[in-house]
């Protein structure tokens, strides 16, 4: 393989561009304090974790022993006991949130899935391709879901398996549902917990809240039945990636036998990444948990600080009490586009990721924004441009 001048320069005018805009995320919950050099020769070889890395296939090139380790490690962190429970590295949440809405679907094949409107969007997605029966439920200003009108909802569809695809940190808000809540409800109105099924998309804060005090509940010790985290938002990856895990008898159902790679196979894709789950096990090897809850308190710290300084300057913005995402009014157009703000209705936010290391860094946007949003603003706005804000 020889690439001409010409592509080579392209290739050089990108890694430029990509070195500019490392750190241009504010908006996106991507983290970049990441170094896997020591994998850079893995690059080499054609990978392929095809299957179940707990069965040795014919495929010898695969990273099946660390794949394990990370699903042991994460299986720890979600408090189920390894043996109890099945996972694997996927392409990213939206894959993870697929697996456990198909484990949910051959569990309770005419079940409705119920899910907030703040959900992520992928999940109409997945609804459409696994042709699962679904409803929309109104979601609190706080983004967290409407307890009562979901179970208003569940009793007048008669559904007697619902599907709750429940939010542990929504992509704008970074709200989470309440697992007692939901299961308080359901269990109200007469539906027992063998009859229902419940999955937890936390592609963002699952990798917040196991290192938080009085973290709400999210795991398997609150009797959830899957959760998916995305690998290269928190955890930070250079490549799209993640884990989903689930209780392994609703994983055995689905497992399938591969005769010419001599495998089982309960994924949703054939051949599958075997570079990622080494990133990922260089992810967690890399730092002890008293590194990762220190990353996490640094970034929670400096979004409270984020808050205060906008508040402190007339923008009304909050967050979450575990959640390094800020909300705020939507800026202007110039605003939320010059820093790739997420942007959403009337809603903006920007998200505090361990690559921050001091409200200095954040200086530009939070000028713009108190520009757009703060007093003078509002002053602006509101007065006749004769007397704008002059006395
Ligand atoms: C709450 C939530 N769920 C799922 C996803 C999809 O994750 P991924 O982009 O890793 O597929 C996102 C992505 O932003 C998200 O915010």
């Amino acid at each position: 393989m020889t690439l001409s001048a010409e592509d080579e320069h392209r290739l050089e005018q990108f890694w430029q561009f990509c070195r500019t805009h490392q750190y241009f995320n504010v908006g996106y919950p991507e983290a970049a304090d990441f170094d896997y050099s020591a994998l850079h020769r893995f690059l080499y070889f054609s990978i392929n974790n095809c299957g179940d890395w707990a069965v040795p296939g014919n495929y010898v090139l695969n990273s099946f022993e660390f794949e394990r380790e990370v699903m042991h490690f994460f299986a720890e962190l979600f408090s189920i006991p390894a043996p109890h429970s099945w996972g694997y590295v996927t392409n990213g949440g939206t894959e993870g949130n697929m697996f456990g809405c198909y484990l949910a679907r051959e569990l309770f094949p005419e079940g409705t899935l119920y899910y907030s409107q703040e959900t992520h969007y992928s999940v109409m997605k997945i609804i459409k391709l696994l042709r699962i029966k679904a409803k929309k439920i109104a979601t609190q200003p706080n983004g967290e879901l409407d307890y009562d009108q979901l179970a208003t909802q569940i009793l007048c569809d008669g559904e007697r398996h619902p599907i709750i695809f429940a939010n542990i940190g929504t992509t704008l808000k970074g709200a989470i549902d309440n697992i007692a809540l939901i299961k308080q409800r359901l269990s109200a109105i007469g539906i027992a917990r063998q009859d229902y099924y419940l999955h937890a998309d936390a592609a963002l804060s699952g990798m917040i809240l196991p290192f938080v005090d009085n973290a709400p509940a999210f795991s398997f010790a609150d009797d959830i039945d899957s959760i998916s985290v995305s690998g290269h938002k928190m955890i930070g990856s250079p490549i799209p990636c993640g884990i989903v895990l689930a209780k392994r008898h609703l994983v055995d159902r689905i497992a399938v036998e591969v005769d010419y790679i001599s495998a089982s196979d309960q994924t949703i894709s054939g051949s599958r990444n075997g570079f990622t789950p080494l990133v990922m096990w260089a992810a967690i090897k890399g730092r002890t948990l008293a590194q990762w809850r220190e990353r996490t308190r640094r970034c929670l710290a400096i979004a409270q600080q984020v808050v205060e300084r906008l508040n402190h300057q007339g923008v009304p913005a909050w967050r979450h009490p575990h959640s390094i995402t800020v909300v705020f009014p939507r800026p202007s157009e110039r605003t939320w586009k010059t820093h790739c703000l997420a942007t959403s209705g009337e809603h903006s936010h920007l998200i505090i990721l361990p690559h921050h290391h001091s409200l200095h860094q954040l200086n530009a946007v939070i000028r713009d924004i108190v520009r757009d949003l703060g007093p003078a603003a509002a002053c602006n706005a509101s007065q006749p441009p004769m007397l704008a804000c002059s006395a």
